[in-house]
């Protein structure tokens, strides 16, 4: 395993979950990389309810799911193979905070140019939404506020 490519946004990230309902969605962190991606979640910070949860053996028809909730305390190390565990965190509830580090670890860096383009506007989407991405139904300055 090595870290990810210094370009890819999910080498190291810092999720602060800070407003009531933030949240993530079920998801796997799919790797578009020629190989496999890991991920490797470390607990800082939890003074919330959210819980992390995994969704064990999707992929595998001849196993049952296995659910988990995991609360990540400070220190608690999470690491699984993204393409497999489908994933997701519980929203957080007014005046709860959870702060989790994330890194991301790959067995090959290589990938594929359109496939980066591919996997980098997947993450604008996701992080920003469409209109942040492409800018439909954003507001001009107001005409007083820009004399
Ligand atoms: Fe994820």
């Amino acid at each position: 395993m090595q870290e990810c490519p210094p370009n890819d946004p999910h080498r190291c990230a810092f999720y602060a979950y800070t407003e009531e309902g933030d949240h993530m969605g079920f998801h796997y962190d799919t790797s578009y990389y020629k190989d496999r991606r890991w991920t490797l979640l470390v607990g800082f910070k939890d003074d919330s309810s959210s819980r992390l949860l995994c969704h064990l053996h999707t992929k595998n028809p001849d196993r049952e799911i296995e659910k988990l909730e995991l609360k990540m305390t400070p220190g608690m190390l999470v690491l699984f193979n993204g393409d497999k565990v489908y994933h997701s965190v519980s929203p957080v509830k007014a005046g709860e905070t959870r702060y989790v580090v994330s890194m991301q670890f790959v067995t090959s860096g290589e990938m594929n140019p359109f496939i980066r383009f591919i996997s980098n506007m997947k993450d604008a989407v996701g992080y920003f939404g469409l209109r942040g991405v492409f800018g439909a139904g954003q507001r001009k300055p107001d005409a007083k506020a820009a004399r």
